[in-house]
């Protein structure tokens, strides 16, 4: 019987509670328990653990959020509290598993080299995590978005008004990439441009005869809302920009995430029950992979540029 602790570590995606939930059922079956710890890094310093039995966790996996909660641990960046949670957790577990995005996973390989057994689960909506082809909640935080984008270019085709959607993903084009090929937008920021730059690209797009264009933008690029104003009075025509924001996160997960979630749960307790340690797991071409922590890079390849080209192809 191994005692294991989960705990979702900064930004919550959707699928997460499912993962959870097959993961307590998969370690009743196999005769270990489950714990998770409160508020991710933050509940292992605290000692914020919570039993994680199945039996009461009927029905979570359609919620969005993580019903063990999550934060982004400054304490736990800290020597004080990073040597605390190790004596924590090697007091009262065999083995953590860490769901995050790229932050938490440094704390997972901190916490491997500290000599802790861990395991890694890649919960995001930013997919940027290179070693696995989608991340858990990616999927539903695309189709959030989508349905956001269409909803909002129904209203403003009405008036013949410029769109302009900021999607999250915070420094990874992936969200926007997807939105705006799904939407068939007719503008895809995803790098830092001048104003005048969009101008003309927008200017074209009118030429060609679209009366209301919808331009997709990755977050943390550009002021969205002082561009609506900028086009707006340059052209004197109405835009309108509309930042999505937490609605991506939220709701329940996709069939494509749940079943990731489901498949991540069934390779980690395989992992602990032969003690194989040490990996994060996630899914290549169609198959679960185990990827070792120490292996990792935490840079996107140069070369991945086919959703680019993609959207290249059909717009215009
Ligand atoms: O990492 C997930 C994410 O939603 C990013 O896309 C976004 O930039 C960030 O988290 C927002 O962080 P917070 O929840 O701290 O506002």
């Amino acid at each position: 019987m191994k005692k294991i602790c989960v705990l979702t570590s900064g930004g919550d995606s959707s699928g997460m509670n499912e993962y959870i939930k097959m993961l307590a059922k998969l370690s009743k079956k196999n005769g270990d328990q489950l714990f998770g710890s409160m508020y991710g890094y933050d509940g292992l310093i605290k000692q914020n653990f919570v039993p994680l039995d199945y039996d009461y966790l009927q029905n979570i996996e359609s919620m969005g959020g993580s019903i063990i909660k999550s934060s982004r641990s400054k304490d736990f960046m800290t020597s004080e509290g990073f040597s605390l949670a190790v004596k924590n957790i090697k007091s009262n577990f065999d083995c953590v598993v860490v769901v995050g995005g790229n932050g938490s996973y440094k704390g997972a390989i901190d916490l491997m080299n500290a000599g802790i057994n861990v395991i890694a689960i890649p919960g995001t909506i930013d997919n940027d995590l290179y070693y696995t082809d989608k991340t858990l909640g990616f999927d539903t935080a695309c189709q959030n978005a989508l349905d956001a984008t269409i909803k909002i270019r129904q209203s403003l085709q009405s008036f013949d008004r410029g769109c302009i959607v900021e999607v999250m993903g915070r420094h990874c084009p992936d969200i926007a990439e997807h939105t705006a090929i799904l939407s068939n937008a007719d503008m895809l920021i995803t790098e830092k441009l001048d104003f005048e730059k969009i101008l003309t690209d927008v200017k074209a797009t009118i030429s060609s005869g679209v009366s209301s264009p919808l331009i997709i933008v990755q977050e943390n690029l550009i002021d969205v809302n002082a561009l609506a104003k900028y086009l707006e009075q340059t052209l004197q025509k109405e835009f309108r920009a509309s930042v999505l924001g937490y609605i991506q996160r939220g709701g329940e997960p996709t069939a494509n995430d749940k079943l990731f979630a489901i498949q991540l749960a069934v390779a980690s307790q395989k992992k602990i029950a032969e003690s194989l340690f040490g990996y994060a797991l996630g899914k290549k071409d169609e198959v679960m992979i185990a990827t070792r922590l120490c292996d990792l890079t935490f840079e996107p390849s140069a070369n991945n540029t086919y959703m680019r080209q993609l959207f290249e192809k059909i717009s215009g």
